[in-house]
């Protein structure tokens, strides 16, 4: 239903993109940086292995990162620079620890912040703009949802390639 207050014309509707390879969550990653701006902070939700940090190398080719992207797992934040910065944060040890405790301040304005397991702070989720879901449906397959994301985000999934 369309809600007034956020702007978002359809928030109530997800939206679901199924890949087959990592090549494939990287081409989604691609569309995605490609309609990215600055300030924009997207929580990637979903267990280990369902390819958070392969849909970032795909957003981190967008934007023209050169350095190589792994998942800042033990030191829970990178930034690459790139035609657009991006903050790239793990939050996946952060359980039990407060936010403010971790001494990173709130995401930069001038950088794309792409966030894994923002659950595990309840006020970075909160200020997840966009959020992404994924599951894995096999070996190879994985489902991206989007959950909530403004227009220019949701028409990548919505013309996203399908079998
Ligand atoms: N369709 C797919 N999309 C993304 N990764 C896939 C896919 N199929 C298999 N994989 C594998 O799943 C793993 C995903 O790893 P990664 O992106 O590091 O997960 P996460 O960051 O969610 O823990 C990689 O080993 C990758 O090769
Ligand atoms: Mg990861």
């Amino acid at each position: 239903m369309a809600s007034a207050s956020n702007g978002w014309r359809r928030p109530a509707i997800s939206t679901s993109v199924d890949t087959s390879s990592v090549e494939e969550t990287h081409e989604l990653g691609r569309r995605l940086g490609s309609a990215l701006k600055a300030g924009d902070v997207v929580g990637l939700e979903g267990d280990l292995g369902t390819g958070k940090t392969e849909l970032v190398r795909g957003i981190a080719e967008a934007l023209e990162v050169t350095g190589s992207v792994h998942s800042p797992t033990f030191v829970l934040h990178h930034r690459y620079q790139g035609r657009l910065p991006i903050e790239h944060f793990d939050l996946y040890r952060l359980e039990g620890m407060a936010w403010v405790d971790t001494g990173l301040d709130e995401p930069a304005p001038d950088a794309v912040t792409l966030i894994e397991w923002p659950e595990r702070a309840g006020v970075l989720n909160a200020w997840a703009t966009t959020l992404i879901r994924l599951t894995s449906r096999s070996a190879n397959q994985r489902r991206l949802t989007l959950v909530r994301g403004p227009d220019r985000v949701r028409e990548v999934f919505e013309h996203a390639p399908r079998d």
